[in-house]
């Protein structure tokens, strides 16, 4: 088992055994909440994302196989284990056909139940790497169809957007300041610099343009950015870096390190109404290989709840003024140097960014100088 809080429910009429099974697995760090019959173990269901149930194949007035085939055609990602008696073990057959996961046969000791808990929240685990797994692909095939479609009309929209602008530019220059067509003139001028903005961004995002990868030690970057975006566009908030006091060297383009955090800035800025506070922390994670860490926090009312689910996606805004490309571009960035980056809510309120890129091993990283 992994540190993780985990919690189950647990269906038995017995409330004796189940407060005390219920007290013993909190000691080992599962949590659970307990039901009597059917109808309290629907009612549970219903309003807590549980995924593992531990339930007794003999209820009052009520049969635990039934019950158990009824728990899972309304909640199909439930994992059931059965707890039945020495008597009873064709009925635990019966409960494995009926779809339980596992059975335990009562009484059990402690070792027994967790390793069988253990199973399922495996599973568990499983189930939700390979949902984070889908979701990158569905996101990188986006991507995809996004970039072919774009190259195919770009190089035309821009040709067609600087004749326009070239155009527009001239009757704006050449209407006098009073003139009645004036401000119609200037508006579009504008809109067209616009356009053509966008579109080269578009175009960078989608192609990627060249890029200088060298160690760098990501302190730098951070530094720099902070102080220049303290000064400029977030002068009104309150920036706090936390970072490391040892080297963190990244194989990147530190220009991309920069845009990221920019763009970062810039929607905390968003999300605060410009007075926030932002707290960017700086550090080494070793999972399996090493890689720096950098969490970016701020105190804004959070992600809206569709923003949580597809704030990644390329052209997701909920701003007006907004091209949903920002959080793209971070996450198409990550994914290319081998990291990864991902933005959700903090449990402590705000939203919270954090992008992990591949760093050189500490042993490696020898006294560079910021
Ligand atoms: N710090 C934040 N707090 C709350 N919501 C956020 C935050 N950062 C991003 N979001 C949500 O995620 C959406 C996507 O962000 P993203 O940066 O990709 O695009 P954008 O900011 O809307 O436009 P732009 O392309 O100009 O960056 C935002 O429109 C917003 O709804
Ligand atoms: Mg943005």
């Amino acid at each position: 088992m992994t540190g993780r809080a985990r919690s189950i429910l647990i269906v038995d009429d017995e409330q004796d055994f189940a407060v005390s099974t219920a007290r013993m697995l909190r000691l080992e760090g599962v949590e659970c909440l307990i039901a009597h019959d059917g109808d309290g173990a629907f009612a549970i269901l219903d309003a807590e994302e549980l995924q593992v149930a531990l339930l007794d194949i003999r209820l009052k007035g009520e049969d635990g196989i039934r019950l158990a085939q009824r728990l899972r055609a309304a909640h199909p990602q439930l994992i059931v284990v059965i707890m039945t008696t020495y008597t009873s073990v064709d009925s635990a057959v019966a409960a494995l056909k009926a779809g339980a996961f596992d059975y335990l046969r009562k009484p059990f000791f402690l070792d027994e139940l967790m390793s069988a808990l253990g199973r399922c929240f495996d599973i568990c685990d499983l189930r939700q790497a390979k949902a984070e797994t889908e979701r990158e692909l569905h996101l990188l095939r986006q991507h995809e169809a996004m970039a072919q479609l774009a190259t195919g009309l770009s190089h035309d929209f821009r040709n067609m957007l600087a004749v326009i602008q070239a155009n527009l530019a001239v009757l704006d220059q050449r209407l006098a300041p009073n003139h009645p067509m004036k401000p119609y003139a200037t508006d579009a001028h504008e809109a067209a610099g616009t356009a053509s903005e966008v579109l080269a961004r578009l175009s960078g995002f989608l192609r990627g343009r060249p890029h200088t990868v060298v160690p760098v030690d990501l302190r730098g970057p951070v530094t720099e950015t902070m102080a220049m975006m303290g000064r400029t566009l977030c002068a009104d908030m309150t920036l706090v870096c936390d970072l490391p006091e040892t080297p963190l060297m990244v194989q990147v383009d530190p220009h991309l390190v920069e845009t990221a955090l920019v763009n970062l800035l810039i929607n905390a800025r968003d999300a605060t109404g410009g007075q926030g506070r932002v707290v960017i922390n700086l550090r080494r994670v070793t999972r399996g290989a090493d890689y720096a860490r950098l969490v970016l926090r701020d105190d804004g009312p959070g992600l809206a709840p569709e923003a949580a689910a597809r704030a990644l996606e390329p052209f997701f805004t909920t701003k007006a003024e907004g091209s949903g490309l920002g959080l793209a571009m971070i996450h198409q960035m990550a994914l290319s140097t081998g990291g990864s980056f991902r933005v959700a809510n903090a449990a402590q309120g705000g939203a919270e960014a954090v992008l992990e890129l591949p760093c050189l091993p500490h042993s490696q990283d020898g006294g560079t100088n910021m």
